[in-house]
């Protein structure tokens, strides 16, 4: 269940966000999660809009490894750091994957939302595997081509932030906690 009041570090997190102007890397952040054999793995994806007060949406390929990692271990670790800001946050919480299988309509919204460059990388061969040189990478996907089945929805479920801020002296180190309903702690940097 999510709450429909914004939690506290929501705020904080956009003024950090917006100090970083319009550069891409604003929106880059790295997510973390653990494969089947206890490994973690890292990697960076682009935050695409906050669906609930505390829900994060990410797009992926379920071809791709996390798509496997996730289903061992939905429990995750994003970090994402503003430079201009000297701000990182921590945010861990619960993944879920929606799949088209699960819920076409709504894989179908965020498909369209791309733009035809965007939609490139879900027609390429699956991730990860030995590159063949003869095989073909598209550029750009138009509206009128089908969503490739493998194109997902990652929603994640936010329950425990911390920031902390470079800043000051000394560091600022916050965290936020959703089952003590976002009260702020502060914390030795
Ligand atoms: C700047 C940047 C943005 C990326 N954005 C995404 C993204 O939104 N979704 C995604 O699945 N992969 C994205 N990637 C690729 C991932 O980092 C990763 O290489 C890919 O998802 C395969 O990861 P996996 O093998 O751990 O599943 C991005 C990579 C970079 C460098």
């Amino acid at each position: 269940m999510t709450t429909s009041v914004l939690p506290p570090w929501r705020s904080v997190l956009k003024a950090a966000q917006r100090r970083e102007g319009r550069s891409p890397s604003a929106r880059w952040l790295q997510l973390a999660t653990v494969a089947k054999n206890g490994q973690p793995r890292v990697r960076t994806l682009v935050f695409r809009a906050w669906t609930e007060s505390n829900q994060l949406e990410l797009l992926t390929d379920t071809r791709s490894e996390k798509i496997q990692d996730l289903d061992y271990q939905q429990s995750v670790e994003i970090c994402w750091l503003f430079t201009k800001a000297r701000e990182q946050y921590r945010l861990s919480g619960v993944a879920n994957v929606i799949k088209i299988n699960n819920n076409r309509e709504l894989c179908q919204k965020k498909w369209l939302s791309l733009s035809p460059s965007g939609r490139a990388v879900w027609g390429w061969p699956r991730p990860g595997e030995m590159l063949n040189p003869g095989a073909s990478f598209p550029e750009a996907f138009s509206d009128d081509e089908p969503m490739p089945d493998h194109f997902s929805v990652l929603q994640i479920d936010i329950e425990h932030v911390e920031r902390l801020h470079l800043g000051p002296h000394p560091h600022h180190r916050t965290r936020w906690l959703r089952d003590q309903n976002w009260r702020s702690e502060d914390l030795n940097p």
